[in-house]
């Protein structure tokens, strides 16, 4: 018997000036970065969701909350590698990531395979089994006007009963 299940993750967080852009475990060069509690990682932010709500554990603020001074700065894929071990701890496996970030600028196309790698990496996985897309919002909206930027995942986990029951 096995059991397959999908999850959702949404994150957003604002521009900031002097403030790295991190996605995906990767800094990208630009002149401006997201702002928030940890690395403001709203890529990873997405994807960890994604697992939680799969596995149905909850969140990223329950596990990590932003009150807490040990996650202020933090390399956001702790808390991946942190969800994917929760997730394997009732018995999953992650089948597959895919996801996209909305980002009026910088192009990120360039960065996709080390964001890809890195994720993939973090998350034990083979490389194709890690999507990672990237979309302007046409210049509309807060993301179209450079003042913030979102990230969405989906997530399929794979729970393979060792025991099943007749
Ligand atoms: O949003 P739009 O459809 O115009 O994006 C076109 C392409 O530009 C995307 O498919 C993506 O590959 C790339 N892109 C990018 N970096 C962004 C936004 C889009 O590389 N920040
Ligand atoms: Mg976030």
């Amino acid at each position: 018997m096995s059991e397959i299940r999908t999850g959702i993750g949404w994150d957003a967080h604002r521009t900031a000036p002097n403030r790295p852009l991190i996605l995906g475990g990767v800094v990208v060069p630009s002149d401006f970065g997201l702002d928030g509690h940890s690395d403001a990682d709203v890529l990873t932010h997405a994807i960890t969701d994604a697992i939680l709500g799969a596995a149905a554990l909850g969140d990223i603020g329950m596990h990590f909350p932003d009150t807490d001074p040990r996650w202020r700065g933090c390399d956001s894929i702790v808390f991946l590698t942190h969800a994917k071990e929760l997730a394997e701890q009732q018995g999953y496996r992650i089948v597959n990531v895919d996801s996209t970030v909305i980002l009026e600028r910088p192009k990120l196309k360039d960065f996709r395979d080390a964001m890809r790698s890195r994720l993939a990496d973090a998350l034990g996985l083979e490389l194709d089994r890690v999507s990672v897309k990237f979309k302007t919002a046409e210049k509309v909206g807060p993301v179209g006007e450079g003042r913030s930027a979102e990230s969405q995942a989906i997530v399929t986990l794979l729970r393979v009963n060792q025991d099943p029951r007749p």
